[in-house]
């Protein structure tokens, strides 16, 4: 384990905890990547049209992810301290603590419900291999539906919780560090072997077509919403998340190069995971705007024609277990990162109590999808609905908001930490004053008001 001195002002880690250089890489990837990439990506790229929508969102992710990605890691790592810490330990101004205060909010309410799909993947990741997903003659939907429905997922959000709250204990190289460094790799791996066999079906080419020769008929305004929102989830930006895993980032260590190389990870991830699934479901005559249950209606179909498709099965739920996982582990880490310094809780008693409280706020969440709470309509919306579309459309945004803002005009010194000078950073600045902010707001105004359910 290495460990350096912190040289930082009040309201900071107490043992210094620190990343190796790859370790945060690997673990900045392990977050971005997940069940926005392999599960949430695919079906809306399905829904808004394909390959067009898949530019756009290219676009969003350089243009305005890549800046604020830059901008959290930076803030975290000057200021050395949580979602609310580090923002006052740059400008002594008290009122920035609040942004802490959202973070925390957001990281609950998008945990409680990313949990329940993790949790899915583990149980189909079960049936595929023991064969429970390829009975003949099979009406996956009704079968989702009744599995949605049930306990089992409360179950398995349980084990989530579990498994992430027990990493995020032991800290963050010998947890979280660790966790990512077996998993990244074994992911990838994984991923390569999907994409060889799902790029090898019969007629897979419509789908490879479908996803990569675009056609901007199919984009209106509200692909660009999307786009654009989906590039801050799929980052893991706008809560509080990176700046939390920027603050264990050692000094030496170049930003710049980090947020390349995250950003690389993300597209590629998501990427392939379009070359995964699209190939597959045209391959099987099946069709990509199934919505939410691409992943877990469509893909089964086509998984239970294949040969050894159990095999083929299994692995892709694993891969969508691992993505979630490690995913999980770096939104725990941010009520777990402010219950430590706000609190002075230990690692091992916060991780213990925000897993427990996720855990009781998913529940609703689970329940909500198909199950007895389907029914309870919040403005026409369920309440897993409503933990989503609250989050990615309202409180990341405006924790989006606060970063760049805070970035391009009250902390002098971003360029500075972030090692950036000339060209990049008088590009930076731009995007972070102007550019990021204007487009941020429209994403808020447009689902404020325009469509507000
Ligand atoms: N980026 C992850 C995904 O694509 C989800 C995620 C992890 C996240 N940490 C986050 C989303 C913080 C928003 C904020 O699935």
């Amino acid at each position: 384990m290495r460990k350096s001195s912190s040289n930082s002002p009040g309201g900071s880690l107490k043992k210094a905890e620190r990343f190796s250089s790859s370790g945060f890489i690997l673990a900045a990837i392990g977050s971005s990547v997940g069940l926005g990439n392999m599960w949430k990506f695919p079906y809306i790229t399905g829904e808004h049209g394909g390959a067009a929508f898949f530019l756009l969102f290219i676009v969003c992710l350089i243009a305005v992810g890549l800046p604020v990605l830059l901008a959290e890691m930076t803030i975290g790592r000057g200021g050395r301290g949580n979602a609310a810490t580090s923002l006052f330990n740059l400008t002594g101004n008290k009122y920035w603590k609040w942004f802490g205060a959202l973070s925390v909010l957001t990281a609950f309410l998008i945990m409680s419900y990313y949990a329940v799909v993790a949790g899915w993947t583990f149980q189909y990741t079960l049936d595929s291999l023991t064969g429970g997903l390829s009975h003949k003659g099979m009406d996956y939907e009704a079968h989702f539906n009744d599995f949605a429905g049930g306990l089992m997922p409360i179950f398995w959000q349980a084990a989530v919780m579990l498994i992430s709250g027990y990493v995020v204990a032991r800290g963050i190289s010998g947890g979280i560090e660790k966790f990512n460094k077996i998993l990244i790799p074994g992911f990838l791996i994984i991923l390569l072997i999907l994409m060889v066999r799902s790029l090898t079906l019969p007629g897979a080419s419509a789908g490879v077509e479908f996803f990569l020769k675009p056609d901007f008929a199919k984009l209106d305004s509200e692909s660009v919403l999307v786009a654009l929102g989906h590039a801050f989830f799929s980052l893991s930006l706008g809560m509080g998340c990176m700046l939390t895993y920027g603050s264990y980032v050692k000094k030496e260590q170049s930003l710049g190069k980090a947020t390349i190389a995250i950003g690389i990870g993300d597209l590629g991830y998501a990427f392939i995971a379009g070359l995964i699934i699209f190939p597959t479901v045209f391959s099987y005559g099946l069709q990509p705007d199934k919505g939410v249950g691409l992943a877990f209606m469509a893909l089964p179909a086509a998984f239970s024609q294949m040969p050894f498709g159990a095999f083929f099965g299994g692995l892709f739920f694993i891969l969508l277990a691992i993505a979630a996982l490690t995913s999980a582990v770096s939104i725990l880490e941010v009520p777990v990162a402010f219950a430590m310094t706000q609190w002075k809780w230990s690692r091992r008693k916060a991780a213990a109590i925000v897993a427990s409280v996720c855990f009781v706020l998913g529940i609703p969440a689970a329940l909500s999808v198909t199950g007895s709470l389907s029914g309870f309509l919040i403005f026409g919306k369920t309440v897993f609905d409503w933990f989503d579309f609250s989050t990615a459309y309202l409180l990341m945004p405006i924790g989006g908001l606060v970063v760049t803002l805070f970035t391009g005009y009250a902390w002098k010194r971003a360029g500075e930490e972030a090692g950036l000078t000339g060209f990049w950073y008088k590009a930076w600045m731009v995007t972070l004053r102007y550019v990021a902010p204007l487009l941020i707001l429209v994403v808020l105004l447009y689902s404020l008001f325009v469509k507000p359910v």
